[in-house]
């Protein structure tokens, strides 16, 4: 039987106090115990970037980190990304113009993988997000237009 563990944590900028299980994955506490499915859970081995979220800015995946490992952490799932008015992101207002999705499984994990690429690098080359997206995986729409979106909010923060 798996221990329980006390966490302190911030989700898209709201303090959460929670005890989960010890074998508790970060996927799980988001979709089940917080309700923020918008974290798609695809291979759950850590292979596909469907579950990324950033952890302190940098890109996890969600499948296989554990909810414990999230303590004192600052956590960013695609709920987090639109403003508090509902004013879309800009990596998502150009998904949207560049169609750069169809199913749209992917699509949060890409965005989150993007954010934190643009954080770090405000303009990065085509050979640099592509190397960025490297793990994720998009079975449908192709990655020219996904790189595109990213390109075109890249513009955009720029301006
Ligand atoms: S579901 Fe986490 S990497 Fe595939
Ligand atoms: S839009 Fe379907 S997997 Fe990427």
């Amino acid at each position: 039987m798996a221990t329980e563990l006390s966490i302190e944590t911030v989700v898209n900028g709201q303090s959460v106090h929670a005890t989960v299980p010890s074998n508790r994955t970060l996927s799980q506490f988001l979709r089940d115990d917080l309700g923020l499915t918008g974290t798609k859970v695809s291979c759950a081995l850590e292979l596909c970037g469907t579950c990324t979220v950033l952890l302190d800015g940098s890109p996890v995946s969600a499948c296989t980190l554990l909810a414990a490992e999230i303590d004192g952490g600052d956590v960013l799932t695609v709920e987090g990304l639109a403003g508090s008015d509902g004013e879309l992101d800009p990596l998502q207002r150009a998904f949207l113009d560049h169609g750069a999705f169809q199913c749209g499984f992917c699509t949060p994990g890409m965005l989150l993988t993007a954010k934190a690429l643009l954080a770090r690098d405000p303009d990065p080359s085509e050979e640099t997000i592509r190397e960025e997206l490297h793990g994720n995986i998009c079975r449908c729409t192709g990655y020219v237009p996904i790189v595109e979106a990213i390109q075109a909010a890249a513009r955009e923060l720029r301006r």
